[in-house]
């Protein structure tokens, strides 16, 4: 099968590939690019455990083939902490016990921080509801729905301060 070459900035660093049309972003990542902290559950847009932020949106990496990201900006799980420090998000997810496997843990930290920039106060149900795209098979939600809640308390802090 014809390749296609794609450029891609990806936390920052840019990586030029030849690809096959039909490969999907999630397995570009993992298998080209070796960001294994994108996980990969259902490969069909279920679990959420592949979510990664493209061009400023968190997105499901398994339902986008990598070609479709030739030119785009993406941040994945590994681009998340700042400065080499792990975000208040992340403190958070270890603090209150938000996650055990940590296998879904990527894709919801993604998704909350996104969701986090678009509405900073969600109400619990809202957080539940932004979580129901996302399976966790360990932690039963109450340590993820603690850590977000959590870190919307510590950035009300941080702002006012
Ligand atoms: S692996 Fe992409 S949503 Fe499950
Ligand atoms: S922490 Fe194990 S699946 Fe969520």
């Amino acid at each position: 099968m014809a390749r296609h070459s794609i450029k891609v900035t990806i936390n920052g660093k840019v990586y030029e590939e030849e690809v096959e049309p039909r490969m999907l972003l999630s397995d570009f990542l993992r298998d080209v690019c070796g960001l294994t902290g994108t996980h990969v559950g259902c490969e069909h847009g279920v679990c959420g455990a592949c979510t990664v932020n493209v061009e400023g949106a968190a997105v499901r990496s398994c339902l986008m083939f990598a070609v479709q990201a030739d030119g785009q900006n993406i941040k994945t799980i590994e681009g998340i902490a700042e400065n080499g420090e792990l975000t208040t998000l992340q403190k958070n997810f270890i603090e209150c016990h938000g996650l055990q496997c940590g296998f879904c843990t990527a894709g919801i930290i993604v998704s909350t921080e996104d969701y986090l920039k678009k509405k900073p106060e969600p109400s619990t149900q809202e957080i539940k509801e932004m979580l129901s795209g996302h399976l966790c098979r360990c932690t039963g939600y109450d340590g993820i729905v603690k850590a977000i809640e959590k870190t919307i308390e510590d950035n009300k802090t941080t702002v006012s301060s």
